[in-house]
């Protein structure tokens, strides 16, 4: 049985996941390096530093831990710029709605985001307090597919792993899940998810009714 529900933030609850995807752009092109939305699946769900690794495996880019180190925070100061004017109802549509009835039927929620800019998206979209536990990037030494950041989730909810339904739109977030004994609704396109339990459109797609499947 399903007590607990465990999201992603970045793609699932809003559309940071865009706003990651122009700024390692911005900076891709500035390495004089190509970078596709094919390209940016594979960042999705990681780390900030394992993403400036991929863009540098990409373009075969070679710079030394400092320069790795500078350019990672450049991307992350136009992230944060445009996480800044982004405005709450930019939520995306019925997940407040969701988070609610869940809440209305005894399930705990959870967070488990690899940013380490979580607290402050959410706090932009007025949600910090609907969380009964928040994980992010600055509280995991391993990224997505690793499972830790869904263990510790758990260990905070003070529910057991097999009985998390986690979301997420990341290849990764779903290899995590999985691999942290997790049931997993893949948001997003089925042929980039098919390893969830479940992939929809969109997380406000998802019912209460749907905890029966799992
Ligand atoms: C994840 C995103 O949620 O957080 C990744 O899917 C991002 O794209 C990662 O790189 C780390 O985010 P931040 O804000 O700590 O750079
Ligand atoms: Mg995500």
């Amino acid at each position: 049985m399903i007590k607990a529900c465990i999201f992603d933030l970045d793609g699932v609850i809003v559309d940071t996941a865009h706003y990651h995807f122009l700024a390692w752009k911005r900076l891709a092109n500035e390495l004089g390096v190509e970078f596709t939305k094919d390209d940016n699946e594979r960042l999705k769900g990681v780390s900030r530093m394992r993403s400036m690794e991929i863009i540098m495996e990409l373009g075969d880019v070679k710079l030394s831990p400092h320069e790795k180190e500078q350019l990672a925070n450049k991307k992350n100061t136009w992230f944060v710029d445009y996480v800044e004017r982004m405005a709450p109802e930019e939520i995306f549509p019925g997940v407040k709605g969701l988070i609610r009835e869940l809440k209305n039927r005894g399930i705990k929620i959870g967070l488990a985001s690899s940013s380490k800019n979580a607290k402050t998206v959410l706090q932009i979209l007025h949600i910090q307090n609907d969380f009964d536990a928040i994980v992010d990037g600055t509280m995991v030494t391993h990224s997505k597919p690793d499972p830790e950041i869904f263990l510790l989730a758990a260990k905070k909810l003070g529910v057991e792993p097999f009985e998390c339904l986690v979301f997420e739109d990341a290849e990764a977030g779903v290899e995590a899940a999985i691999a942290a004994g997790m049931k997993c609704v893949g948001i997003g396109p089925v042929t980039q998810l098919n390893k969830a339990d479940k992939v929809l459109d969109k997380t406000g797609e998802f019912e209460v009714e749907m905890l029966t499947e799992f």
